[in-house]
């Protein structure tokens, strides 16, 4: 795979060119505040009545809505929830955009799941950083940047992949790597990994170890700090070393624990468990379920949310930052 950097961008691409940045969330501010920064002229569009108004305005940015961008624009970058993607490019985005005008996705998701389907004079592109927002911001600020996947949906000018690389070099990813992909690859990748593997498995696997020791009559502290305070520390050696190095740097006693007891946890049954789930994911079952759940108020994400606040391991955590100490 060809891994692109600085040296293959024209960054000069994206500087020539409007961009509006829909939306001022957890992506939306971190890649209009590095935009600017590499000499791009960025407007921010945000609903008439959002609460991020005057923060976007703060930071020095003219703030209008996203049916105003778009008839200004020549990008647009819709940075807002997936799930609001289909409404924003109907209602807003559709009746204004120029003819041979840009839009820019940070996730597949919309376009995959056929939320968008792009007027044919439109080029397509994705720009999806590897982390958070913060992180996105953070890395630039040092210097550095954050991986970024790049993928052309749409190519009507016959311009839009080395469009794509241009902004993607200018929210900093030119600096790290910019890895080419599809729509289809990095959606149903990254919705299977926060189903299946980060977001959705690890955060179980520590609460459920911090339960089993609790139960056995541990303190609620030592519990914590085992299950989720050395969390950090093995992400960080894996990031350095691979699980492979990662394993040559912990003890001969980790280590004979992780081989006694992980293929225990992770199964075959968790195998297969994880094939469904990726084929919910492929089906577009995963897309219904998350789009029911929006249609209806969020029902099951916020009691999940409430769960998580409302979990013993939470009281720890207060109780150990109260004490002045670390997490
Ligand atoms: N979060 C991540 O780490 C991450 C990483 C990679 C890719 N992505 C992708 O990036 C995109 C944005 O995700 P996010 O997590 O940054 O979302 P977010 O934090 O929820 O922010 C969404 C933003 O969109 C705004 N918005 C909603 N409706 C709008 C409208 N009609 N016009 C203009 N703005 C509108 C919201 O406004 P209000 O402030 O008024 O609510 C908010 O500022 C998604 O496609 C996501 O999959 C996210």
């Amino acid at each position: 795979m060809h891994v692109y950097l600085d040296k293959d961008i024209d960054l000069g691409l994206i500087r020539a060119r409007r961009v509006a940045v829909i939306g001022y969330g957890n992506q939306g501010r971190a890649q209009a505040l590095n935009l600017r920064d590499s000499g791009v002229e960025v407007t921010v569009a945000l609903r008439a009545g959002s609460p991020r108004r005057h923060g976007a305005q703060s930071e020095g940015f003219e703030v209008v809505t996203a049916a105003e961008a778009a008839a200004e624009c020549d990008v647009a970058i819709l940075l807002a929830a997936d799930e609001d993607h289909g409404r924003i490019y109907e209602e807003e985005l559709a009746p204004h955009l120029r003819a041979g005008a840009a839009i820019g996705f940070a996730h597949g998701l919309s376009i995959r799941f056929g939320l968008i389907k792009p007027r044919a004079d439109l080029d397509i592109f994705l720009v999806s950083p590897k982390g958070p927002g913060t992180a996105l911001r953070r890395d630039f600020e040092a210097g550095s940047g954050l991986v970024s996947l790049f993928a052309v949906d749409q190519d009507a000018s016959g311009g839009a992949e080395a469009l794509a690389l241009s902004y993607a070099g200018a929210i900093g990813s030119g600096r790290v790597g910019i890895l080419p992909t599809s729509f289809a690859e990095e959606c149903e990748a990254d919705l299977f990994n926060e189903s299946a593997v980060l977001w959705g498995t690890i955060p179980e696997l520590i609460q459920a170890g911090f339960e089993t020791l609790v139960e056995a009559g541990f303190a609620p502290e030592i519990a914590y700090f085992e299950c989720l305070t050395e969390v950090k520390l093995i992400a960080d050696l894996i990031y350095e070393r691979g699980i492979a190095g990662m394993r040559e740097a912990i003890s001969n006693t980790a280590e004979f624990g992780a081989l006694d007891g992980g293929p225990r946890i992770v199964t075959d049954a968790t195998r297969a468990e994880m094939r469904r789930i990726l084929a919910e994911v492929r089906d577009g079952r995963f897309v219904e379920k998350l789009l029911a759940d929006a249609k209806a108020g969020y029902p099951r994400l916020r009691a999940s949310r409430e769960a998580a606040r409302a979990h013993p391991i939470e009281a720890v955590r207060r109780e150990i930052l109260d004490l002045g100490g670390t997490t």
